[in-house]
């Protein structure tokens, strides 16, 4: 009743910023990501008979209080789904993602523990079904199933069984990086769960956001299929600024930017205006992403780590979905 599995990272180019559904995590939009290779998790997930409750370690130290809440209860609807609801379990969890690269680990995270973790108590999911469980760890991990370009499709009905990702194309269609560029901030963090909600309940910039994204996620797409970098580049790059004003709408109003954030949009714009190809996109944290080709790395990156108080500039790769290193 034991089985590792690892997933990757990804990151949207068309955000996901809103819940319809916050127990089912249902999105109010459909979005799309890029998996990248080089941040993942490896999840170990061993159901034994004996446990009077789930243990979760994380980077070797044993972890407790939110974040163990958030494992449990996940551990919870994969054992419902299989009906061994008092079968507890042991979880130990690598994270290849660097807190210095700045990415959240929650998306490969939940990807992994949600494939170890079915495989473990002896389900055979399919990926589509996967995904639908993963989606309710945590939304934007439903896209890591897959690996290069991935649609969550929101779907419509109310118990979320068409909401869950597709891949769009692998990751051998198209070699677009992506740098991470990582910003020394003493910011109060505002976490994206409660951060979207703060924004679906009181932004006035809502609706509009919402109204534009069918045409950013249909305008992505041909992108993707054509590749066209600079327009899946300004799409993504427009439509990260989009969702980051629907931030300053909310009540009370708030900022995942910090000055040196700021500082990297402005010199990404500078290269492209020096006829560098590069994009930026933003998550719920001051970071900043980079979008750009394979033959701009070397400048991007010498560009990128001279900005002061960037402390840390990582690059990827397109990246694999899912895949599992055992099942006992
Ligand atoms: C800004 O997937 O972390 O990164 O579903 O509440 O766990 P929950 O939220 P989460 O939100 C990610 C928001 C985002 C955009 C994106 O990845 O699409």
């Amino acid at each position: 009743m034991k089985a590792t599995a690892k997933a990757h990272t990804n990151i949207a180019l068309i955000k996901y910023w809103g819940k319809r559904d916050e127990d089912l995590i249902l999105p109010t939009n459909s979005s799309l990501s890029l998996t990248l290779d080089g941040f993942y998790t490896t999840t170990t997930v061993d159901f034994q008979e004996g446990l009077t409750r789930d243990v979760f370690h994380l980077n070797k130290e044993e972890v407790f209080g939110e974040a163990y809440n958030r494992v449990s209860h996940f551990l919870e609807l994969i054992r419902n789904i299989s009906g061994k609801q008092d079968l507890y379990a042991k979880v130990t969890s690598h994270n290849e993602v660097p807190t210095a690269a700045g990415f959240a680990s929650s998306a490969s995270g939940f990807a992994a523990l949600a494939a170890a973790g079915s495989r473990a108590i002896g389900l055979d999911l399919s990926d589509e079904e996967l995904s639908k469980l993963t989606r309710q760890g945590s939304g934007s991990a439903c896209r890591s199933i897959y690996g290069g370009f991935v649609e969550w499709k929101m779907g419509e009905n109310p118990d979320g069984s068409d909401s869950y990702a597709v891949q769009i194309a692998p990751s051998a269609h198209w070699d677009v990086r992506i740098a991470a560029v990582n910003l020394s901030s003493n910011m109060k963090k505002i976490s994206s769960r409660a951060g979207m909600k703060r924004t679906v309940e009181t932004s006035p910039f809502y609706d509009g956001w919402l109204e534009s994204l069918p045409k950013d996620l249909a305008q992505i797409k041909e992108g993707i299929r054509d590749k066209d970098f600079e327009k899946i580049g300004e799409i993504a790059e427009a439509n990260c600024l989009k969702m980051h004003a629907t931030t300053l709408g909310a009540n009370p109003p708030f900022t995942y930017w910090h000055d040196t954030t700021m500082s990297v949009m402005y010199v990404v714009q500078e290269l492209r205006a020096k006829g560098i190809p590069a994009y930026f996109t933003i998550d719920a944290g001051p970071n900043v992403k980079v979008l750009y080709l394979p033959e701009d790395e070397a400048v991007i990156e010498k560009t990128l780590r001279e900005i002061p108080n960037v402390t840390n500039v990582t690059l990827s790769k397109p990246g694999p979905g899912i895949s599992y290193l055992g099942v006992e």
